[in-house]
Order: C-alpha cells, then sequence, then structure tokens
C-alpha cells in the first residue's frame, strides 16, 4: 500500500485544488467560502515573529559533549558524573548588532550559546567568542546596544554613537581591544574559541562552592579574516559562516571544541587584585590554568531553521544542579532578561517547544497561557501545598549553599571607582606582534576615523592610558598631532 500523500488544509481535511480559488464565473469575484485560500493568505500574513533584539542573524547545529576528564571534586552536576558521559546539546552561533538578514561576516562579537538537555534539565551557556564584555553594569545594556544598532533618524549605523559611548564608557576599552583586532572578524563559526565569560560557581556534593569560568578552545584552530577580507566575503557571501557551518556537518566533518574550566576558591576570590566578578576583565591563565573537562562535538544540522534555530530559547537562568551563579551584576540582569524577551518574542509557554524541552520530566503546576500543546498537566492538582500523593513536591536536596554576603550595604555602586579599565587592554596590545598591533590600529582608524573629533580625542585618551605607544599609532593614523610633553600625565589612568 502507498502512503497517502493527499494535501490537507492545517484540520487535516484533505483539499482537492490547490492552484485555483473558487469564484463566481471564470473571471472572479472570489467566494468568501473559499476557506481554503483564507487560511492560507492568513497564515502566511503571520509567518514573522519579532527577530531576537539582539544577536539576531544566527545559526545553530546538535552535537555531543563528551566528559573526558573526572571534575566531579568541584560539581554535582549530572552531566558531569563520569567519564566517558554523553550528553546531546544545541549549539547557536551569531553575530551581535545585525538584523536577521545582515553579514555574518560584520566587526562584531559572535554568540556562543550552548543547550545542554541534562537529566536534571537543560543547562544554558549564553556566551560569546570574547571572555569580557563591554560593560560591568546592566543598566548600560540597552544604551550600549542602540550605539551598535542604526541611528534614529538616519536608519544607518553611527560611528559617533558608537565611539561617543565608548569614549564615554572606558570600562569597555578591553572588548574594543579585542573587537578591532584579527578576532573581531573570525574566519567563520568554526574556527573561534567561546566563552561563558561571566564568573559562575560550580558546587559539590558537599555543598562547597567554587568559582568558576567556562571555555571552549575549537579544535578547528583560530583563524581570522583581515579586514580587507571581511568586507569581500561580505559582498560575495553574506551568509557564508552559516553556508559554512552547515556543509560541514553535512559531509561529516564535524567541528570540536575542547571544554576547559578555569577554577578560583572563595578564600583566593577575597584576596583577589580586582573583583573576581567584573565582567570586563580575564582572570589571567596563568594565575588560574584552564583544566580540561570534555570534547564538544557538532555532528547534526538542524531539519527546519524556523523550529529548530528560531523558535530556541537560551537563557542564562537556566542553570543545574552543580552549577550557579555569581555576584557579577550583568548575569544578574540576565537571568531575568531572556526569559522576558523569550516571552514576548516566542510566547508564555516557549518552553513546550520541541527544541526548548528538557529530556527529562517536567512536573510543575503552571498552566494554560498562549498555545499550550499537550495535556497541559492533564487531570492533575494544579495548585500547591496540595495532599495528593502523587503530585509534584520540592526537595530541599536540590537548595544551593547560603551566600555568605557579610556586612554589605544594597546601594547603586559607582562602578568605575577603584577599577582600573586600562591595565589589561594594553598588556592585550603589548601581547600582539608588531604586526597585529598595526592591524588592531588600522581597524580602529577606519571606524573611528568617522566620529566627531572631540569624540575622537576623548577616545585617544583611552588608548593612551592603556599603553602610550597604543594611543600613539591610532594618533598618528587619525593623523592627530600629539604634545609629547603630555604624555606620561596621558598615560596614567584616570577616571573620565
Ligand atoms: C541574546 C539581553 C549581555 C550573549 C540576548 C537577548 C536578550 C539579551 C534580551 C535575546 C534573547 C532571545 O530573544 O532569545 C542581554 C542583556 C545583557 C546581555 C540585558 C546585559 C545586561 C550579554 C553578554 C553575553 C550575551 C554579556 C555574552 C557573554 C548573548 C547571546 C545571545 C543573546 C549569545 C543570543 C542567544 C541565542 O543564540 O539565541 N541578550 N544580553 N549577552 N545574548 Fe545577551
Amino acid at each position: 500500500m502507498t502512503e497517502d500523500k493527499t494535501l490537507t488544509t492545517a484540520s487535516g481535511i484533505p483539499v482537492a485544488d490547490n492552484q485555483n480559488s473558487l469564484t463566481a464565473g471564470e473571471r472572479g469575484p472570489i467566494l468568501m467560502q473559499d476557506f481554503y485560500l483564507m487560511e492560507k493568505l492568513a497564515h502566511f500574513n503571520r509567518e514573522r515573529i519579532p527577530e531576537r533584539v539582539v544577536h539576531a542573524k544566527g545559526a545553530a547545529a546538535f552535537g555531543t559533549f563528551t566528559v573526558t576528564h573526572d571534575i566531579t571534586r568541584y560539581t554535582k552536576a549530572q552531566l558531569f558524573s563520569e567519564v566517558g558521559k554523553e550528553t546531546q546539546v544545541l549549539l547557536r552561533f551569531s553575530t551581535v548588532g545585525g538584523e536577521q538578514g545582515s553579514a555574518d561576516a560584520e566587526r562584531d562579537p559572535r554568540g556562543f550559546s550552548m543547550k545542554f538537555y541534562t537529566e536534571e534539565g537543560n543547562w544554558d551557556l549564553v556566551g560569546n567568542n570574547t571572555p569580557v564584555f563591554f560593560i560591568r553594569d546592566p543598566l548600560k545594556f540597552p544604551d550600549l546596544i542602540h550605539t551598535q544598532k542604526r541611528h534614529p533618524q538616519t536608519h544607518l549605523k553611527d560611528a559617533d554613537a558608537k565611539w561617543d559611548f565608548w569614549s564615554l564608557s572606558p570600562e569597555a576599552l578591553h572588548q574594543v581591544t579585542i573587537l578591532f583586532s584579527d578576532r573581531g572578524t573570525p574566519k567563520n563559526h568554526r574556527h573561534m574559541d567561546g566563552f561563558g565569560s561571566h564568573t559562575f560557581s560550580l558546587i559539590n556534593d558537599r555543598g562547597e562552592r567554587v568559582w568558576c569560568k567556562f571555555h571552549f578552545k575549537t579544535m578547528q584552530g583560530i583563524e581570522n579574516f583581515t579586514a580587507e577580507e571581511a568586507t569581500q566575503i561580505k559582498g560575495e557571501d553574506p551568509d557564508h559562516a552559516t553556508r559554512d557551518l552547515f556543509e560541514a556537518i553535512d559531509q561529516g566533518n564535524y567541528p570540536k571544541w575542547r571544554f576547559c574550566i578555569q577554577v578560583m576558591t572563595e578564600a583566593q576570590a577575597a584576596e583577589y587584585r580586582e573583583s573576581p566578578f567584573d565582567l570586563t576583565k580575564v582572570w589571567k591563565h596563568s594565575e588560574f590554568p584552564l583544566i580540561d573537562v570534555g570534547i564538544l562535538e557538532l555532528n547534526r544540522n538542524p531539519q527546519n531553521f524556523f523550529a529548530e534555530v528560531e523558535q530556541a530559547a537560551f537563557s542564562p537562568s537556566n542553570v543545574v544542579p552543580g552549577i550557579s551563579f555569581s555576584p557579577d551584576k550583568v548575569l544578574q540582569s540576565r537571568i531575568m532578561s531572556y526569559a522576558d524577551a523569550q516571552r514576548y518574542r516566542l510566547g508564555a509557554n516557549y518552553q513546550q517547544l520541541p527544541v526548548n524541552q528538557p529530556k527529562c520530566p517536567v512536573m510543575h503546576y503552571q498552566r494554560d497561557g498562549a498555545m499550550a500543546p499537550g495535556n497541559n498537566g492533564g487531570s492533575g492538582p494544579n495548585y500547591e501545598p496540595n495532599s495528593h500523593e502523587d503530585a509534584p513536591k520540592q526537595n530541599s536536596a536540590y537548595a544551593d549553599p547560603a551566600w555568605d554576603l557579610g556586612n554589605v550595604k544594597v546601594d547603586r555602586y559607582d562602578h568605575r571607582k577603584g577599577n582600573d579599565d586600562y591595565t589589561q587592554a594594553g598588556d592585550l596590545y603589548r601581547l600582539m606582534k608588531p604586526d597585529a598591533q598595526q592591524r588592531l590600529v588600522a581597524n580602529i582608524v577606519e571606524s573611528l576615523s568617522a566620529a566627531k573629533p572631540e569624540i575622537q580625542m576623548r577616545q585617544l585618551c583611552h588608548f593612551f592610558r592603556a599603553d602610550p605607544n597604543y594611543g600613539r599609532q591610532v594618533a598618528e593614523g587619525l593623523g592627530i598631532a600629539i604634545d609629547p610633553s603630555m604624555m606620561p600625565a596621558a598615560a596614567q589612568p584616570i577616571g573620565v
């Protein structure tokens, strides 16, 4: 017997004619009775949902995470419970500022969003390809993003806005230095590292906490475009990285990353020279070496982009027992922001969409809401406390250990006070070979030269404070003469 391939309406009713509308006479008009035509047109009108407010352009693939080293002394998270254990994952790469149709080769940080489908719920690690970020206070995030998007009047990308904000926000200098270096234009998604960026905590089965940072080291090797190559590929193939990822996996050339952690004890954190929770800073590998944990491999392309990539919802609030948060203010605010965005973008029951559904039992008392698929809790109670023996119950075995915050006061603290925004950006510049420094400076000059002179001067001071040569090179590139007698003073880290 051959499978019946009869076309149907969305309600499963067989369709007799999908080419000709129902009309009164050969020349029309169309009858209201043609509900199938109405259904097709009305559904088409509703095909678009809001794109992500940031990171709109992306590509994703499924894969496997395999534990290669034991870290159970740090965490009781079940996905790390034994060497050799495999967990299914989804990884979405993205650019930040562009729209869904924008070019993959833009100079921009790249998103690196992971969903681990563990037996104790989904763990989402929503990071970037950079270990740091532009800001350390989340109150500045919407303003930062406005400067990366389009001007309210011209609808163009705006150098003044970007550099105005950055020059008034020197905590951005470390990330700006990465962004304008070779790593600002990765060759594709496979040839770059990923970072959880924030400080998180790991909790072991004795209830002991350590602070931790997550790293993914590409096993394909880091490869970047020069600024010229990036410009060229934007014109030739704006989707080059999306294509590269799909084709590599399609051909069985599965990309892999080493998954590593850095660990800092609470005692080390208390003694640390700066805040270990400052997202604009790295922990030096010489002090906190990388510890190998496992291998991540991408080995399955999505079957349907909208269902499995556009509808995917990653959120830093999704942590599983054994992994938890830190006082990092930016992380704290992201815990709220993502689920809120997804309720707006996808609807109240977005966690029930197949790509977001955990691969473990889900038991709670939330009910109803738009588009509630499944049995919606069936005949079980929809309240707690209750006396139903079979109903879901809380389990204190999963409680995180208490956070000792000492005698802290809740206040709005000046995040720039006592913070050095220059040394690590300068260290990074000094680490680069002369040719890499030249490309960094050329990229900055190309962008900054389009900003107003007073903004250029303000930003120039930051480069000088990071390293006098960094400042001098950018000044030369901009054609700005610098009075050498000003140099030592300008090189001193001062607040703006
Ligand atoms: C996406 C907010 C900082 C990485 C998003 C989305 C929002 C958001 C609302 C869209 C979510 C969606 O519609 O599904 C914020 C806020 C931040 C912040 C309020 C700071 C206050 C960061 C940082 C990183 C990051 C520091 C990386 C370290 C990402 C990535 C995505 C994203 C990778 C795309 C997720 C995906 O692939 O679906 N962000 N973000 N964001 N953000 Fe952030």
